[in-house]
Protein backbone atom coordinates (compact mmCIF):
# COMPACT_ATOMS: atom_id res chain seq x y z
CA UNK A 1 0.00 0.00 0.00
CA UNK A 2 1.32 3.61 -0.95
CA UNK A 3 2.22 5.34 1.85
CA UNK A 4 0.61 8.90 2.47
CA UNK A 5 2.47 11.96 2.55
CA UNK A 6 1.70 15.70 4.00
CA UNK A 7 2.53 18.41 1.58
CA UNK A 8 2.41 22.31 2.22
CA UNK A 9 -1.39 22.29 0.02
CA UNK A 10 -2.98 20.27 3.00
CA UNK A 11 -1.60 22.90 5.54
CA UNK A 12 -3.99 24.32 7.93
CA UNK A 13 -2.06 27.32 8.86
CA UNK A 14 -1.47 26.32 12.45
CA UNK A 15 1.34 24.79 12.97
CA UNK A 16 0.36 22.78 16.12
CA UNK A 17 -2.67 21.27 13.86
CA UNK A 18 -0.71 20.84 10.81
CA UNK A 19 2.14 18.56 13.25
CA UNK A 20 -0.88 16.66 14.45
CA UNK A 21 -1.90 15.63 10.84
CA UNK A 22 1.67 14.85 10.49
CA UNK A 23 1.39 12.60 13.56
CA UNK A 24 -1.92 10.80 12.13
CA UNK A 25 -0.22 10.33 8.94
CA UNK A 26 2.69 8.93 10.36
CA UNK A 27 0.56 6.23 12.02
CA UNK A 28 -1.39 5.53 9.30
CA UNK A 29 2.02 4.65 7.15
CA UNK A 30 3.17 2.87 10.06
CA UNK A 31 -0.34 0.44 9.83
CA UNK A 32 0.36 -0.08 6.37
CA UNK A 33 3.74 -1.37 7.09
CA UNK A 34 3.37 -3.60 10.21
CA UNK A 35 -0.04 -4.87 8.60
CA UNK A 36 2.00 -5.80 5.49
CA UNK A 37 4.11 -8.35 8.12
CA UNK A 38 2.35 -11.16 9.26
CA UNK A 39 4.69 -11.47 12.67
CA UNK A 40 4.33 -7.86 13.71
CA UNK A 41 0.68 -8.15 14.43
CA UNK A 42 1.85 -6.50 17.85
CA UNK A 43 2.89 -3.74 16.70
CA UNK A 44 -0.19 -3.43 14.27
CA UNK A 45 -2.45 -3.66 17.56
CA UNK A 46 -0.21 -0.64 18.96
CA UNK A 47 -0.59 0.69 15.62
CA UNK A 48 -4.41 0.56 15.62
CA UNK A 49 -4.20 1.77 19.65
CA UNK A 50 -2.27 4.64 18.53
CA UNK A 51 -4.56 5.74 15.82
CA UNK A 52 -7.39 5.86 18.03
CA UNK A 53 -5.80 8.11 20.62
CA UNK A 54 -4.40 10.67 18.71
CA UNK A 55 -7.04 11.04 16.84
CA UNK A 56 -9.28 11.58 19.65
CA UNK A 57 -6.57 14.05 21.13
CA UNK A 58 -6.31 16.05 18.14
CA UNK A 59 -9.47 16.55 17.61
CA UNK A 60 -10.28 17.76 20.65
CA UNK A 61 -7.44 20.28 19.97
CA UNK A 62 -9.12 21.06 16.86
CA UNK A 63 -12.81 21.34 18.09
CA UNK A 64 -11.36 23.61 20.77
CA UNK A 65 -9.62 26.18 18.55
CA UNK A 66 -12.98 25.73 16.19
CA UNK A 67 -14.81 26.88 19.25
CA UNK A 68 -12.45 29.77 20.26
CA UNK A 69 -13.33 31.22 16.58
CA UNK A 70 -16.85 30.88 16.96
CA UNK A 71 -16.56 28.65 13.55
CA UNK A 72 -19.54 28.20 11.98
CA UNK A 73 -19.19 24.90 10.45
CA UNK A 74 -18.49 23.26 13.84
CA UNK A 75 -21.27 20.88 14.63
CA UNK A 76 -20.99 19.47 11.46
CA UNK A 77 -17.25 19.05 11.65
CA UNK A 78 -17.90 17.54 15.06
CA UNK A 79 -20.36 14.88 13.71
CA UNK A 80 -16.92 13.98 11.19
CA UNK A 81 -14.67 13.43 14.01
CA UNK A 82 -17.01 10.89 16.13
CA UNK A 83 -18.00 9.41 13.14
CA UNK A 84 -14.36 8.71 12.29
CA UNK A 85 -13.26 8.02 16.14
CA UNK A 86 -16.34 5.07 16.38
CA UNK A 87 -15.08 3.70 13.42
CA UNK A 88 -11.52 3.32 14.81
CA UNK A 89 -12.55 2.48 18.29
CA UNK A 90 -14.62 -0.41 16.82
CA UNK A 91 -11.81 -1.56 14.75
CA UNK A 92 -9.67 -1.91 17.76
CA UNK A 93 -12.52 -4.04 19.71
CA UNK A 94 -12.48 -6.06 16.81
CA UNK A 95 -8.82 -6.25 16.50
CA UNK A 96 -8.70 -7.33 20.01
CA UNK A 97 -11.75 -10.00 19.77
CA UNK A 98 -9.84 -11.54 16.91
CA UNK A 99 -6.06 -10.93 16.72
CA UNK A 100 -5.68 -14.32 14.34
CA UNK A 101 -7.81 -12.74 11.79
CA UNK A 102 -5.70 -9.16 12.22
CA UNK A 103 -5.05 -9.72 8.17
CA UNK A 104 -8.68 -9.41 7.27
CA UNK A 105 -9.40 -6.71 9.64
CA UNK A 106 -6.49 -4.53 8.94
CA UNK A 107 -6.42 -5.22 5.03
CA UNK A 108 -6.27 -2.62 1.78
CA UNK A 109 -9.19 -1.99 2.00
CA UNK A 110 -9.32 -0.59 5.22
CA UNK A 111 -5.49 1.27 4.80
CA UNK A 112 -7.21 2.82 1.68
CA UNK A 113 -10.50 4.09 3.93
CA UNK A 114 -8.16 5.56 6.54
CA UNK A 115 -5.98 7.72 3.90
CA UNK A 116 -8.59 8.35 1.84
CA UNK A 117 -10.62 10.11 5.11
CA UNK A 118 -7.71 12.14 6.27
CA UNK A 119 -7.31 13.31 2.68
CA UNK A 120 -10.48 14.54 2.03
CA UNK A 121 -10.47 15.25 6.17
CA UNK A 122 -7.76 17.64 5.81
CA UNK A 123 -7.90 19.46 2.29
CA UNK A 124 -12.21 19.70 2.58
CA UNK A 125 -13.48 20.11 6.33
CA UNK A 126 -9.96 21.11 7.84
CA UNK A 127 -9.59 23.40 5.10
CA UNK A 128 -12.65 25.02 5.32
CA UNK A 129 -11.81 26.22 9.56
CA UNK A 130 -8.30 27.98 8.24
CA UNK A 131 -9.55 31.36 7.68
CA UNK A 132 -11.12 31.96 10.75
CA UNK A 133 -8.57 31.09 12.96
CA UNK A 134 -5.41 32.13 11.63
CA UNK A 135 -7.98 35.63 11.82
CA UNK A 136 -8.64 35.05 15.87
CA UNK A 137 -5.65 35.17 18.08
CA UNK A 138 -7.76 33.26 20.61
CA UNK A 139 -8.17 30.55 18.28
CA UNK A 140 -4.24 30.10 17.62
CA UNK A 141 -3.46 30.51 21.71
CA UNK A 142 -5.94 27.62 21.94
CA UNK A 143 -4.20 25.19 19.68
CA UNK A 144 -1.10 26.72 21.11
CA UNK A 145 -2.00 25.94 24.54
CA UNK A 146 -3.76 22.69 24.23
CA UNK A 147 -2.75 19.94 26.86
CA UNK A 148 -3.53 16.25 26.47
CA UNK A 149 -5.25 16.27 29.88
CA UNK A 150 -8.18 18.26 28.59
CA UNK A 151 -9.50 15.58 25.99
CA UNK A 152 -10.83 14.27 29.88
CA UNK A 153 -12.68 17.32 30.65
CA UNK A 154 -13.86 17.92 27.47
CA UNK A 155 -17.18 15.26 27.48
FE1 LIG B 1 -11.02 18.04 11.56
Amino acid sequence: MALMHWSEKMSVGVPELDADHKELIRVINQLSTDADDDSRRGAVRQSLFALLRYAEFHFAREEKVMAACSFPGIEEHKEEHRDFVARIRDLNQRFDEDPEGSAAIVNEDLLRFLQDWLNHHILIEDKAYCAAVKASPEARKAAKSFKAIEIWWSG
